[in-house]
């Protein structure tokens, strides 16, 4: 490490137990707690994620390090400073909830900043960096890492609140890509660990759609794929706070489908099922994808619930799905 990343690293660090001291000891950081609390956010939990407030002085956070003796071209190297068109400077994170974003040896390398207030962007992350790239990090993997071992398997969030969460629900596996499409280092990093990735997006069209992309990442990179089952339109934060932590285990994650099952209803948004002719387009599509499965029992399983739900003969089905094959090789 650069000795320039290596004073980002200690400012980081500073700035980290600098942010969470207010939230979780002072009035300036009040607002920040009663926020987290309404969220239903323990006091174990905040600590564990180090969950802080930067507060709204435009340069608290700055006069803060300059007496700690850095200097302030690293700052806003770091992101922890902004330089504006005029060339002030002021603290990057203003009325926000910090959450650290760790490397993996536990050190904060950047921050996400939630807003209170309802303001745009809802989250304000640092910018990339030396240190910092989005795409070659996953949230929470330092603390995640000897539970996904342990398991065998890791459950793949969007944010930083669902990995939160499902951490206060008992499922410490949990790891997040920050909004950011899942990446082929990600997806090799977790193959370092387990044979098996859960993925527990949001169940909205985006969430759906970054699915379908990171399972096929996810494969490709040599992991088991399941996809969790969470209700349509619910994020895993917003399911429990609603249905509680046992639920999520119980529903969410230990009854998470197959990619198979996912792909038959995700396909399902691109045709209109009362048009007979999408339905005939649909079935082939899901055929397609059926003819790439090895197992022929796991195949015939996806063809007896085609041929049930559309009424068509598992002759003609299999007929169907067996020239695919052939058409493979
Ligand atoms: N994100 C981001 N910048 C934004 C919006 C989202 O970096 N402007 C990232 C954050 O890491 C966020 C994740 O994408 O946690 C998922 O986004 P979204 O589902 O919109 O937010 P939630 O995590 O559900 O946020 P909350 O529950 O706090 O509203
Ligand atoms: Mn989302
Ligand atoms: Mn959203
Ligand atoms: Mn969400
Ligand atoms: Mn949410």
């Amino acid at each position: 490490v650069s000795p320039e990343n290596q004073q980002i690293l200690s400012a980081s660090e500073w700035v980290a137990k600098l942010y969470h001291h207010l939230l979780r000891f002072t009035k300036d950081g009040k607002k920040g707690y009663q926020y987290l609390k309404d969220r239903g956010i323990t006091d174990e939990t905040i600590d564990a994620f180090q969950l802080g407030f930067a507060p709204e002085a435009k340069d608290f956070t700055a006069a803060f390090l300059d007496k700690k003796g850095f200097h302030q071209q690293t700052l806003i190297k770091s992101g922890l400073l902004s330089q504006h068109e005029d060339n002030s400077v002021s603290d990057r994170f203003r009325g926000r909830v910090i959450f650290p974003i760790r490397n993996h040896l536990g050190k904060p390398i950047a921050f996400g900043g939630r807003t209170l207030a309802g303001q745009e962007p809802k989250y304000l992350n640092s910018p990339e960096s030396e240190l910092f790239q989005k795409g070659r990090i996953l949230y929470n993997f330092d603390l995640a890492k000897k539970h996904i071992r342990k398991q065998n398997q890791a459950v793949l969030f969007e944010g930083y609140m669902d990995v939160i969460s499902a951490y206060q629900a008992d499922v410490k596996n949990g790891v997040a890509t920050l909004g950011t499409s899942l990446t082929e280092t990600q997806a090799r990093l977790l193959r370092r660990y387990v044979d098996t990735v859960i993925i527990c997006y949001d169940a909205d069209d985006a969430g759906n759609d970054a699915t379908y992309k990171a399972a096929g990442i996810l494969q490709r990179a040599g992991c088991d794929v399941k996809i969790a089952n969470l209700r349509e339109n619910m994020d895993p934060d917003s399911f429990i706070m609603e249905f509680g932590g046992e639920a999520f285990q119980d529903e969410v994650i230990k009854l998470s489908l197959t990619f198979t099952s996912f792909y038959m209803r995700y396909l399902k948004k691109d045709f209109n099922l009362t048009l007979e002719g999408d339905r005939i387009q649909y079935i082939e599509r899901v055929l397609e994808h059926l003819a790439t499965i090895d197992s022929s029992v796991e195949r015939e399983y996806y063809l007896k619930e085609l041929s049930s739900e559309y009424d068509i003969s598992m002759d003609s089905l299999t007929q169907q799905i067996q020239s695919h094959r052939q058409k493979m090789g």
